[in-house]
């Protein structure tokens, strides 16, 4: 996750154009420690498979949770990692929705060699098959997710039925409260930027976890040599 030096990791988008993350980032697209945010993500993409938030898919259409995205420069290393570690050449991308409501030719869905796999409840089951009409819909995990022993059932599952190891969540921080609150949460990787946002120019200010108060222990923090403001710190939750 990455946010402003206040906390704020979203908003409600008032259209395409308004958008938190690129705001909490500082909009130089190049600015070599947002360099460096980019391919600490890219690099944890790397270890295992990656979920993501329906919210954060219906927002971001550029999103393919693969260690190189279309638009990045080549990262053959990154794959030569999973080659190494007899992992297949590209992570899983799982999806959690509780109704279903997935824009189905998004690139998640489309990307040849990208293997989706949607964790629904028995309402968003059907709601995906039906917006798959004729096509093959996404492999379909079903659990009680609004229940945190659905949502721990369903991991399990991903575990048992699917491989799954380690899995690297990308967001946003409704999905991240849900897996807090079922005990599925182990660490969180924050960037912090140097940009403060105005929370009272938004509506759905959504902010990171207050990691002291919830006893989180801090187990490293590093930052890019061109820009100390930036922080890339790595929070461990220790109730287990
Ligand atoms: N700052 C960052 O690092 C960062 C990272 C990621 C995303 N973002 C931004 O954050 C915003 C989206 O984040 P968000 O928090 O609003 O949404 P989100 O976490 O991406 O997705 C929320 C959706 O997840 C599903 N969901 C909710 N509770 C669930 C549960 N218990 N089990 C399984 N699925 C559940 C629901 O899907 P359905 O509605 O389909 O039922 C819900 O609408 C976007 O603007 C995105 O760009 C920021």
């Amino acid at each position: 996750m990455v946010a402003s030096a206040n906390g704020v990791v979203a908003w409600r988008r008032r259209d395409a154009k308004d958008d938190p993350v690129l705001a909490i980032l500082g909009g130089d697209r190049r600015h070599p420690a947002r360099v460096a945010d980019k391919l600490l993500m890219r690099y944890l993409r790397c270890f295992g498979d990656v979920s993501v938030g329906a919210e954060t898919v219906r927002t971001q259409p550029e999103l393919v949770l693969t260690p190189q995205q279309p638009s990045d420069e080549p990262l053959p290393e990154l794959f030569a990692f999973r080659e190494r570690a007899a992992l297949p050449r590209q992570p899983r991308n799982i999806v959690y929705s509780v109704y279903g409501r997935l824009p189905l030719e998004h690139r998640i869905f489309t990307t040849p060699g990208i293997h989706p796999i949607v964790v629904t409840t028995p309402l968003g089951g059907p709601e995906i098959r039906r917006r798959a009409g004729a096509a093959i819909p996404p492999a379909l995990l079903v659990d009680d997710l609004l229940d945190p022993a659905g949502l721990r059932r369903a991991h399990a599952r991903l575990f048992d039925d699917f491989g799954v190891r380690y899995l690297d969540c990308e967001g946003g921080e409704t999905v991240l409260n849900a897996l807090r609150g079922a005990g599925l949460l182990d660490e969180v990787f924050l960037t912090i930027t140097p940009f403060v946002i105005d929370e009272s120019a938004h509506d759905g200010v959504l902010k990171i976890f207050d990691f002291e108060r919830e006893g989180a222990t801090l187990i490293a923090e590093g930052r890019a040599e061109a820009d100390a403001s930036w922080r890339f710190r790595r929070w461990r939750f220790n109730d287990r």
